[in-house]
């Protein structure tokens, strides 16, 4: 396949506008799934279900699109989204198995699912069929660094979604006070792992199409961890007071 350039611009802009128009629409309230469902919406889905069907396509998209392209002789774009793939390979046939949450309504399911999608494309598209990257690339700082990050964001938000899956007893509903690993220092440690995930994936492809989905990723689930802090602080009168929303110390 050749790159459709004229698609990637649209939809990297696409993201962006998505970002900062959830953004402004969600300032007042947060996006109506988990903790933020406060009617219960007419049709849902068991979260398991949810989080299985509206993930998947980000991982079988870009898998897809590299067991149909020509191999490149440059394989570190192969390892990049291969990267981008292991993050939803994760999310798809661990975290959403494993997960004990709210039933999800279903419209959020059924736009986070074509969100997935089209961002799966985006991202595989781009890599195998846009991209230039020249070998020196692959041995750069910016890659070991991006890939550095992406990595240790990734551990932060696998580790910090296992304490909140483990906060419940079987058949609890009941919201506590998350501890343990950097939610000593903040109350969205899994928001803050997933972000520097993204940011680190950006800084390893340096491309329009990464940068947007960071960008996406820190507009969506920035304001909810700052949501979440409030939750706690306004819920537990002992919630602790040195801890922030999301960045350690800071915010
Ligand atoms: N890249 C992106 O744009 C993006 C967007 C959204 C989510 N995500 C990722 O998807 C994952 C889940 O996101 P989310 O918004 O669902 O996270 P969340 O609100 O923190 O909830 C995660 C799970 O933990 C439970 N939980 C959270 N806090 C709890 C507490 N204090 N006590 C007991 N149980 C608690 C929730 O139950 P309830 O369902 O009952 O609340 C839910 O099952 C995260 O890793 C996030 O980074 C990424």
């Amino acid at each position: 396949m050749h790159c459709h350039q004229g698609l990637v611009s649209f939809l990297s802009c696409g993201l962006v506008l998505a970002g900062v128009w959830h953004l402004v629409y969600h300032r007042k309230s947060q996006s109506s799934y988990g903790r933020y469902m406060t009617c219960p919406p007419a049709r849902t889905v068991p979260a398991r279900l949810a989080w299985f069907l509206q993930e998947m396509p980000a991982f079988i998209i870009p898998l897809l699109l590299m067991l149909t392209t020509h191999k490149s002789t440059i394989m570190g774009k192969y390892l990049l989204l291969a990267t981008f793939c292991v993050h939803y390979f994760q999310r798809t046939f661990v975290y959403s198995l494993l997960m004990k949450g709210k039933p999800f309504p279903l419209s959020v399911m059924v736009t986070a699912g074509l969100f997935c999608s089209l961002n799966g494309f985006l991202q595989g598209h781009y890599l195998l069929h846009c991209a230039q990257f020249d070998d020196e690339w692959f041995t750069g700082y910016c890659f070991k660094i991006g890939l550095l990050l992406f990595y240790i964001g990734m551990a932060i938000n696998i580790h910090s979604d296992f304490i909140l899956r483990n906060l419940r007893k079987p058949k609890e509903v009941i919201y506590k006070i998350p501890t343990g690993g950097l939610f000593e220092y903040v109350s969205g440690a899994n928001y803050l792992g997933e972000i520097v995930e993204w940011f680190g994936y950006a800084v390893a492809t340096w491309s329009f199409p990464a940068l947007s989905f960071a960008l996406f990723t820190l507009c969506f689930i920035g304001p909810r961890a700052y949501y979440h802090h409030r939750f706690y602080l306004e819920k537990f009168k002992d919630y602790p007071k040195f801890r922030k929303a999301l960045v350690p110390f800071i915010f």
